[in-house]
């Protein structure tokens, strides 16, 4: 049966029918996949059944490298497991309770409801993440993804070209710092500001995209205020309504998204009251958004 891909959004997401991802994919298959991803951005697998880490890990490696290992924020119990390359998105502590209200994890996880890519942070970021759901709360929770390629193009002239070129500073320091969260001497450190381009372009389709996150903080070269209220009126722009898909999650499902091309952030849910466990595998981009500019030129 071959790959069918049908669309949820006017712009962003399409359902991927037609292949079974809990089985190795054939190279016909995995491409297709790819080539869906460059046109729609987010894909969505609704298999019934989750995952197991195996078959999230296998499905993953069609798409690239695993991202490295890195600092993570941990419950005060620890971690619910050890495998590499597979991130807990979860409010469940490693006894398998809720984590308590004040605990480092639930509030840094709570950083997931601010619209941002994933490890933008980082000197190199992630192409691909991939989510898994395996517990939901019975209300909220949904995820939703807005396109930046969309929202590029919908910028006026005089915008694109003041923003060509600019690089923006990117850290969890930004991010998790605005909604309050202390950090450590070492997290200092280790979380220092990162560059990035804030246009990109696609190195396949050649698409343009904002790129834009809860992780930057400042644009290189101009006064903070100055950069806080730009990148937050390119927000408000990027994510309004005609730009985004919102996923109401199923069981099983699996949601692959594209972080070069859009944002995503986590809705509300009782976390106190209700488990949430969602599993996510990440692919590197492989290099730095910076000398991609250089390549484009
Ligand atoms: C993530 C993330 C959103 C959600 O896994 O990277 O931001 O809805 N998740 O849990
Ligand atoms: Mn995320």
């Amino acid at each position: 049966m071959a790959i069918s891909l049908t669309p949820l959004h006017p712009v962003i997401g399409a359902e991927c029918s037609g292949v079974d991802i809990s089985q190795p994919l054939t190279k016909v298959d995995a491409a297709a996949i790819d080539t869906g991803m460059d046109r729609y951005a987010v894909l969505v697998f609704r298999q019934g059944t989750p995952l197991t880490t195996e078959q999230q890990l296998a499905f993953t490696l069609n798409f690239g490298e695993l991202e490295a290992p890195y600092t993570q924020i941990q419950a005060a119990q620890g971690v619910r497991w050890n495998t590499a390359g597979l991130s807990d998105i979860s409010n469940i502590s490693p006894s398998g309770g809720l984590l308590d209200r004040d605990d480092r994890k639930r509030l840094s996880g709570l950083g997931n409801q601010m619209w941002h890519s994933d490890s933008s942070y980082k000197a190199i970021p992630a192409r691909y993440s991939l989510l898994c759901a395996h517990v939901l709360p019975p209300e909220g929770g949904d995820t939703q993804f807005a396109d930046m390629r969309a929202a590029y193009d919908m910028l006026d002239t005089k915008t694109k070209t003041q923003i060509e070129d600019l690089d923006c500073e990117h850290s969890r320091i930004f991010s998790k710092g605005a909604l309050g969260i202390p950090f450590t001497e070492k997290e200092l450190r280790d979380f220092a500001p990162v560059r990035q381009r804030l246009v990109r372009t696609h190195r396949t389709t050649g698409r343009k995209s904002l790129y834009l996150s809860s992780h930057a903080g400042r644009i290189v070269g101009w006064p903070a205020p100055e950069a806080q209220i730009l990148l937050r009126e390119l927000t408000e722009h990027a994510t309004q309504r005609e730009f985004v898909y919102t996923h109401r999650w199923r069981v099983g499902d699996l949601v692959m998204w594209d972080n070069r091309t859009t944002m995503h952030r986590a809705r509300r849910y009782d976390d106190m009251m209700y488990p949430r466990d969602l599993r996510r595998t990440t692919v590197t981009d492989g290099v730095p958004t910076v000398e991609q500019k250089a390549q484009a030129a």
